[in-house]
């Protein structure tokens, strides 16, 4: 079911089912990593640019930060001709059925079918927007097919444009999908994974150029608390945020569009790893009993991406 409006919306996260939190983490290595062509607001005057050793540090800092906060972080090689391949939150939105649709659906339905209902682990292939960008997606098609998770193609073969989690987004803990449009997925998209997974969606509208993916101006926390800009969404979609979540965290302008402090990640409900210098961020996470943990993404927020971007969360 399509949410767009709160006066639709009369339920809580409560209300919809639960589903573990990711527990792992994949990266790509940015060796190939570079800003070669301009396709969102940032990378402007930026070609070139990239010192790709210090990239390779920064890159090796995210992943000890994800490590040290004890998640594991599965790799796969960045490759040639492919600079951005290096966010790898783009090309597939993972998704963990929750149980009682696993159950239900059991054995009387096509056990052979690739796509059907009772399997627990899936991957969404993106259809990326931007040309330059459409054939980073097979390598992640292979990733998770390797790792037994049911790959769904529908929105790929349908040629719609759909950018993965860097516009959906899953709420902590909770069978319910945010999903971002305007400048890169298409909504329509979201029809198609409604069709296939059978799932609550709250689309947002996004329309400040900066902010050109959902993790640009929203982070999830936990089930009650997200940070996010308010300035990137329409008020009616900043209620949505503010009706779902408990508390929601005013990122800075400043912070949020020069230091991307909403493209953080918060992968166990406790440690945040974002961008270092967002100070007043920093300062309100922990004052709601969050813990910061500063990575510097210079070289890749050349690109317009951040540590959100720089990963992905799956099962
Ligand atoms: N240069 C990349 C692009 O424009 C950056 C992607 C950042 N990813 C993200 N999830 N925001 O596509």
């Amino acid at each position: 079911m399509i949410y767009r409006d709160l006066s639709a919306i009369d339920f809580g996260t409560q209300a919809c089912l639960a589903v573990p939190r990711p527990e792992r983490v994949l990266m790509t290595t940015p060796e190939h990593f570079d800003v070669e062509y301009v396709i969102n607001a940032h990378m402007a005057g930026q070609i070139g640019n990239v010192d790709r050793n210090l990239a390779r540090r920064q890159w090796d800092g995210v992943r000890r930060a994800f490590e040290e906060t004890g998640m594991p972080v599965t790799v796969v090689d960045g490759a040639e001709g492919f600079p951005d391949m290096v966010f790898c939150a783009n090309q597939t939105l993972p998704v963990r059925t929750p149980e009682r649709t696993a159950q239900g659906a059991g054995s009387a339905q096509g056990a052979g079918s690739a796509q059907s209902a009772d399997s627990a682990h899936r991957a969404v292939l993106s259809r990326m927007y931007a040309l330059q960008r459409r054939l980073e997606v097979p390598y992640f098609q292979k990733f998770f097919a390797d790792a037994d998770y049911d790959v769904i193609e529908d929105v790929t073969l349908a040629d719609i444009a759909f950018e993965g989690m860097g516009d959906a987004m899953w709420h902590p803990g909770r069978w319910l999908l945010w999903g971002g449009y305007g400048f890169r997925t298409n909504p329509a998209a979201y029809d198609i994974i409604d069709r296939q997974l059978d799932v609550p969606i709250v689309l947002l509208y996004l329309d400040d150029p900066d902010f050109y993916h959902l993790d640009t101006c929203l982070c999830v926390l936990d089930e009650d608390h997200a940070l996010a800009f308010p300035g990137a969404f329409e008020s009616c979609g900043y209620d949505i945020l503010k009706h779902f979540f408990k508390v929601v965290i005013e990122v800075p302008e400043r912070e949020a569009r020069e230091l991307f402090a909403c493209n953080a990640t918060c992968a166990d409900g406790k440690h945040v790893i974002i961008q270092e210098g967002s100070t007043e961020t920093c300062r309100q996470l922990r004052a709601h009993g969050f813990t910061p943990v500063e990575v510097d993404t210079g070289e890749f927020m050349k690109s317009g991406g951040s540590v959100y971007c720089m990963k992905q969360l799956f099962w």
